[in-house]
């Protein structure tokens, strides 16, 4: 694992968008995996600055996010979809048609998620992944467990991911229980994995995980077995590893 050290939330966010354009550079047509949560926000500003100013087009660009809550429709301000379309869609050249997120209003598990592994095959796979990192160890929404789920599945949140998310909901009863999640085994067959992290309280999860054990207990361990993982974490989230 490459891991880049930076000083602040916003150098995080230039040193995560700089290998993201670098991707979109490289390949055009790339397909870029995406995540939601308040850390990939700074990130996803700089590009449209740098699209902004003409240095990136997304015009060829296919994107398959992690995960989506089961219930929200597009519309809903909390929906991953309505969090992509506000943070990069909305604001880049990108093809909508081209985006895709697991579909939160399907009520059948199985359809939603045999539906979402079938838009991931029909793409090629993931060339970049970004992801951000939940406070349990989680990536898109795989919880802590006993295994590691392979592909998309639907998963019951556990209280503690409830309680980080209930400051973007008006209350505790409007947080979505269950979610769609690409599962881990999609995960890992992504080229590359770029994981950004920021802030003093994700510095003990920053080591369990890339340190500690590689255990289903802690789902971003299992990354310590991928070849093209980089870490882009501030100051303050690798303070407990030297
Ligand atoms: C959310 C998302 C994850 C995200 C994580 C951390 O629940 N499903 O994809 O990485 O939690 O979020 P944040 O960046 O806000 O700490």
């Amino acid at each position: 694992m490459k891991i880049i050290k930076a000083k602040d939330y916003n150098d995080m966010s230039r040193k995560a968008a700089n290998i993201i354009s670098a991707q979109v550079i490289m390949k055009p047509n790339c397909v870029l995996g995406l995540a939601t949560g308040s850390t990939p926000i700074g990130t996803y500003a700089q590009l449209v600055d740098w699209y902004q100013k003409g240095d990136l087009d997304f015009s060829e660009v296919t994107t398959v996010n992690l995960d989506e809550y089961k219930g929200l429709t597009r519309e809903n301000e909390q929906s991953y979809y309505y969090f992509m379309n506000e943070n990069l869609f909305s604001k880049v050249n990108i093809n909508l048609e081209r985006t895709f997120l697991p579909d939160g209003t399907e009520p059948d598990s199985d359809k939603a998620c045999r539906d979402y592994n079938k838009v991931i095959a029909d793409v090629g796979g993931v060339d970049l992944q970004l992801l951000g990192l939940g406070h349990n160890g989680h990536i898109g929404f795989n919880e802590p467990g006993m295994a590691f789920e392979a592909e998309t599945h639907c998963i019951n949140l556990t209280e503690s991911t409830m309680k980080a998310n209930q400051r973007f909901f008006a209350s505790m009863e409007d947080v979505p229980r269950q979610a769609y999640t690409m599962g881990i085994k999609t995960i890992m067959q992504a080229k590359k994995i770029l994981i950004v992290v920021s802030g003093a309280d994700k510095a003990a999860i920053v080591k369990e995980a890339f340190f500690g054990p590689i255990t289903p207990k802690v789902q971003a361990s299992v990354l310590q077995l991928h070849n093209d993982v980089t870490l882009v974490a501030d100051e303050a989230a690798l303070s407990e590893i030297s």
